[in-house]
């Protein structure tokens, strides 16, 4: 699938955003190895820090439907700049994406590319996975 097509699927997602704390609309968008696409928006809470951003609940919704392998997310949002996923979501992107990529877009309809690995070069990496 396109990267721009990509684009599209994460900057429609961000209208489900629920963020009346913030104002700040974020879509995500992720495509696994087998080809499909799950989509996520950041969704806040009262109490601040339940509150969850656009790429985890992509990839949450994609890994509780039995996938956990993807290639591709790409990430929107309601402000004019390139919107870059948090520490805590680029650790959540290593775990199923090591060698995946994110896509941004800005208002101007630019594009920019970055590989997973090289956002958080020195992540939380020890062998701990046991199944
Ligand atoms: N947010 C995301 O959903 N993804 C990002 O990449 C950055 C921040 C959300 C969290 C919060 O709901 C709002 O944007 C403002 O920080």
């Amino acid at each position: 699938m396109e990267d721009s097509e990509l684009i599209k699927i994460a900057d429609k997602a961000k209208e489900n955003s629920y963020s009346p704390y913030s104002g700040f609309k974020v879509g995500a968008c992720v495509l696994t190895e087998k080809g499909n696409v799950f989509t996520g928006c950041n969704v806040e809470n009262i109490s601040f820090g339940a509150s969850i951003c656009a790429e985890r609940t992509a990839i949450l919704k994609a890994v509780s439907e039995g996938e956990k392998n993807f290639k591709k997310i790409a990430v929107m949002s309601s402000g004019k700049n390139f919107t870059y996923p948090c520490g805590i979501c680029i650790q959540v992107l290593f775990e199923f994406m090591p060698e995946g990529e994110l896509i941004v877009s800005n208002n101007d309809g630019k594009i920019e590319k970055y590989k997973i690995k090289d956002l958080m070069p020195y992540q939380f990496n020890e062998k701990l996975k046991k199944y």
